[in-house]
Formats: structure tokens, sequence, C-alpha cells
């Protein structure tokens, strides 16, 4: 075999190779079997040197060349299996454009989010302002200032969360409050402070909803639940006055005028007269059963005297409703526990 035979053998043994390769490692590998520092033809122009001069430019010409056509099929192999990766990328990425999309859920309000925004709605309509207090109460705001002094025995009315020191010991006098009816005492201060320098004091007519806490849980107690505190405080301020407002606001809340209202006898300490006020489910299993919604009264006058007014020349109404039980009757729900289990399955039916 010549050196031409020899070389044109090299190559087309090149050109096998590298056909052979299926992955760009392999590929690399066969390239330095020829190309590489101890490849053959590398071999080969090292062996020059050793030839006459006008022998080693024809032969050297002759590598020359196959060399060429070994890297231009070193370079061709290389793009058709890089041109292979990305279609088998392509292929297995594939997005199938036709599939439908996957609907994502709709967040929406919860049903006792959504009651008390129509709560607060229905009484700023007839002038109420909505205001706010804390759920981490003092003692005096929570009873005593309700008429509620220390032993009294309506104090044992609400089961009461106490919060402690980092000791551990319990400080008596700050709690989660049991109910909203301390907004009544934090907003007639702070009425009276605004209107100190008028000779009378404005109506005081306001709306707070919020969290109350009580050591309670059965299917119509959570021990988290929500009031709305309403107080009206005028010259001329009547029980009349509070059966309209409640009753009228009941109707429009319930979008019902068949709706079953009662009014009972109750006691309150910060109240006198007091009732609480039932409503009868109109759907669900519970139809026709009455549920507590409320407790109200006149104010007491020592109630009044701690808010700063004068209860010779004031008189004012207050009520504390549960938000929670109006929209069990509102949606025929009989358990109010499921209102804070946070169960899609029971939530996403209210949207
Ligand atoms: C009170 O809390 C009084 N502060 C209400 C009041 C305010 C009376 C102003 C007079 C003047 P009572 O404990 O009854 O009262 O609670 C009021 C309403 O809150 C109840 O009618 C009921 O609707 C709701 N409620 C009470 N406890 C729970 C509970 N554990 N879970 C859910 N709702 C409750
Ligand atoms: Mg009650």
């Amino acid at each position: 075999m010549d050196n031409q035979e020899q070389l044109a053998e090299l190559v087309s043994k090149a050109i096998a190779d590298f056909s052979a390769a299926t992955l760009p490692a392999e590929l690399e590998d066969a390239k330095a079997k020829y190309l590489g520092k101890d490849g053959s033809l590398t071999a080969l122009l090292k062996g020059l040197g050793r030839l006459q001069p006008d022998e080693r430019k024809t032969v050297g010409a002759q590598i020359n060349r196959a060399k060429e056509t070994v890297e231009l099929a070193l370079v061709t192999r290389r793009e058709a299996l890089r041109d292979a990766q990305l279609e088998a990328q392509l292929t297995a990425e594939a997005l199938d454009v036709t599939l439908p999309g996957r609907g994502r859920m709709r967040g929406g309000l919860h049903p006792v989010s959504m009651s008390l925004e129509r709560i607060e709605a229905l009484f700023r309509s007839i002038g109420f302002e909505v205001a706010d207090g804390p759920e981490i109460e003092t003692d005096w705001h929570n009873f005593t200032a309700l008429n509620t002094p220390d032993n009294h025995p309506a104090r044992s009315m609400h089961d009461t969360f106490y919060l402690h020191d980092t000791d551990g010991k319990i400080q008596q006098d700050v709690l989660l409050r049991t109910h909203t009816s301390p907004v009544q005492i934090r907003a007639m201060l702070a009425h009276v402070e605004r209107y100190k320098h008028l000779p009378a004091l404005p109506e005081l007519r306001i709306l707070c909803p919020g969290r109350v806490y009580r050591v309670d849980s059965d299917a119509t107690h959570s021990p988290m639940f929500h009031q709305a505190e309403g107080l009206w405080v005028g010259e001329h301020v009547s029980f009349a006055d509070l059966k309209g407002v409640v009753t009228d606001f009941l109707h429009n809340f319930f979008e019902s005028d068949d709706l079953k209202v009662r009014f009972r006898p109750s006691f309150f300490p910060f109240t006198e007269p007091s009732a609480e006020i039932d409503v009868a489910f109109m759907s669900g299993a519970l139809e026709g059963r009455w549920l507590e919604i409320a407790g109200c009264g006149m104010m007491h006058p020592n109630v009044l005297r701690c808010g700063g007014f004068d209860p010779e020349k004031y008189t004012g109404f207050a009520f504390g409703m549960g938000p929670d039980r109006l929209t069990m009757l509102r949606y025929g729900v009989n358990d109010l526990r499921l209102f804070f289990e946070s169960d899609l399955r029971f939530l996403k039916q209210f949207h």
C-alpha cells in the first residue's frame, strides 16, 4: 500500500468512527484518535521531518488534505449530533397547545366577612360610623367600666381568656376581650374629648365589628367569634328607637319582610332594661328554630358616666350582635364551627 492508499484508508476509518459516535463525548474520543496529540494524523505530520525536502512537500500536502477532510467530517458530525439532541429535547418538552387551560381557582371573601361588610354598609346608610378597638383589652374596659366590678356574679357569664406574664403568672388586668362592648367606653370617651368645647354633645352613633374570645365551643359557640357592637347616645334616644333600628336592620340584612324576630327580656349589667334578640331559621334543617343573635338594652347610667356622658341629660341604647350567627341563619348552616375550619369544600359554596 502506498502513502496515498494508507491515507485514504485512514480518512474512511475516521469518517466511520465519527458516524458511529452517537454522543458528543464519543465523538470527541474519536477525534482524539486521529487529530489529538497522539492521534494518527498528528503522528504522520510529525514524521514529515524525517523525509527528503522534495518528498516532504508532496507527502505533506497529501497529509494536510486528508486532515482537512477528517476535520470537515468531524465538524459535520458535531452539528448533526447537536441538532439531534435539540430535536430530542424539543420533542420531550413539547407543549400541546390544543389542551384546554387549567383554570385557577378564584379567591373570594369568607361568608362571615361578607356578613360584616353587609352589616357595616347597612349601618353606615343610617348614619353610624364604623369604629375599632383592641382585641387585647384591659379588665377595666371589658368589665369594670361596663358596670361589672370585681366579684360581680355577671363576670362568670363570660369564660375569659387571661394573658400571662413571661413567668407564667396570670395578669388579672389584661385579657382577650370577651365582647365588643368595651368599644362603647372607648368611643364615648373619645367623643367627649373631641366635642368637650361644645355646650352640648352631638349624637354618637357607632358600629364596631370585630373578633372576640371566650372559652366556649359547640355547634353555636366558637372560642373565637365575631360581634358587631352598636351604640346610639343622644338626648332623646329610647327603647323604641332600639327596636326600630334593629328590626329594620334585620329585615334589610335578610332581605325579607316575613322574618321572624323576637325581643326576649334578659339581663346585662351594662343595660337596663335588657333584652336578647332571636331570629328564626327560614331554611335548612333547622327551619323554624330560634337562634339568639344579639344582646341589647338601654345603656345603664353608670356606663354613660364611665364614658363621660351625664346620664341626667343623655340616654342611649346599645346592642352586641353575632355576625357568625347571622351568617348561619342567612345560609341555613347548622354548625358555626364550619366557618372556622378552613375547609374549602365548605367555603367554596358561598361564591
Ligand atoms: C354580650 O356579649 C353583650 N356584650 C351584648 C350586649 C351589648 C348587650 C350591648 C347589651 C348591650 P352575649 O354574650 O349574649 O352578650 O353575646 C352576644 C351575641 O354574640 C350572642 O347573641 C351571639 O349571637 C353571639 N355569641 C356569643 N357567644 C358566642 C360564641 N361563643 N360563638 C358565636 N357567637 C357567640
Ligand atoms: Mg346571650
